[in-house]
């Protein structure tokens, strides 16, 4: 699965994934639910949905803290077409004006029960959580599990660090591991997945139905058919050259046409640029980076990164 990464993962980013890198599922961003306004999801989030045509499900992450409101934006979700519902109960920086959301409401057991129990009475299709180990404690897992379990969620993707913790350290996987082997609910491995090595290790030896990657599919979107074994394992840098290129390049026209104008697409396609942690390329990664118009931008990709003149991108 394709991780839900906000500012990241939008529906141009999703759909060239769907296209070219063949993860199973993609997430969106959080989805905001608004609990003190008439309308639970803004309408610029409800379009984003609107733009997924693949055969590859979509799940919508909602993130909110209002029982009644969550189960309201499930409802106008799936009657937009959606099928799969994820709450956020992860994200360290969920607090909104109204209370606690995101990762905040692990600290909050007894009001996380009622959303779960508001949103699996409304949702048709899977319901699932995305959770962090616990607040602060890398243990609160267990006493979570039960609430998971009672109140009927399909299946719980689990990011073993804690909230408190929020990207410092390492995602520990002997956490995921021994959720995997305490529930019968299938457990989705995430956090620091960062090569098919890796992957293929966490799926054989820990017990997890699945898995979710983030930064690693950012750093390298070919990792998904790297894990299926349908890509080189071994990439020398020439070869990781074209494939970024590749990306870059396929990303560009999208972008352009999904924002509002060149800045605006060089800006957001910059962000994701800034995720692909390369040493050997940071120079030219660099490059791309300083460019400050789309002209320069694409003359430095197709001088550095083997992109030729006739690709879609010029
Ligand atoms: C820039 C950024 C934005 C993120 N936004 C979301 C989000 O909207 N919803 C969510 O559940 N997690 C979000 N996350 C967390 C990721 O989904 C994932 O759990 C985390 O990055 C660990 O996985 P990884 O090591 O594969 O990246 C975000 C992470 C990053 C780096």
């Amino acid at each position: 699965m394709l991780a839900p990464m906000q500012g990241l993962t939008n529906s141009a980013l999703r759909r060239l994934y769907l296209q070219k890198y063949q993860p199973d599922l993609v997430f969106t961003e959080f989805v905001r639910v608004q609990s003190q306004t008439r309308k639970r999801v803004a309408k610029n989030e409800l379009s984003e949905l609107q733009d997924h045509v693949a055969e590859v499900p979509l799940v919508v992450q909602l993130i909110g803290n209002d029982p009644a409101a969550l189960a309201e934006a499930a409802v106008l979700v799936q009657a937009g077409g959606v099928k799969h519902i994820n709450l956020n109960l992860g994200c360290p920086y969920g607090r909104m004006t109204t209370g606690a959301t995101g990762g905040e409401l692990l600290r909050h057991p007894q009001q996380l029960a009622a959303m779960l129990a508001a949103l699996r009475r409304v949702c048709r299709g899977s319901f699932s959580v995305k959770c962090r180990a616990g607040y602060g404690d890398l243990d609160q897992w267990q006493s979570l599990l039960p609430v998971f379990a009672d109140s009927g969620v399909d299946f719980i993707i689990l990011h073993p660090r804690t909230v408190a913790q929020r990207y410092n350290g390492a995602a520990d996987h002997r956490i995921t591991a021994a959720m995997a082997a305490k529930t019968r609910l299938p457990v989705i491995a995430n956090g620091d997945i960062n090569s098919a090595a890796m992957a293929r290790a966490l799926l054989t030896q820990t017990g997890v139905a699945g898995l979710m990657i983030g930064r690693g599919a950012l750093a390298d979107p070919v990792i998904f058919q790297r894990i299926r074994g349908t890509a080189p394992q071994m990439v020398d840098s020439e070869l990781r050259r074209r494939e970024l290129g590749r990306f870059i390049s396929d990303l560009w026209p999208s972008y352009l046409q999904k924002f509002c104008g060149e800045r605006q697409a060089l800006m957001k396609i910059k962000d994701v640029l800034n995720f692909i942690p390369d040493p050997d390329l940071q120079r030219d990664l660099g490059k791309l980076k300083r460019a400050t118009s789309a002209a320069t931008f694409l003359a430095r990709l197709q001088g550095h990164f083997a992109i030729a003149p006739d690709s879609e991108c010029f």
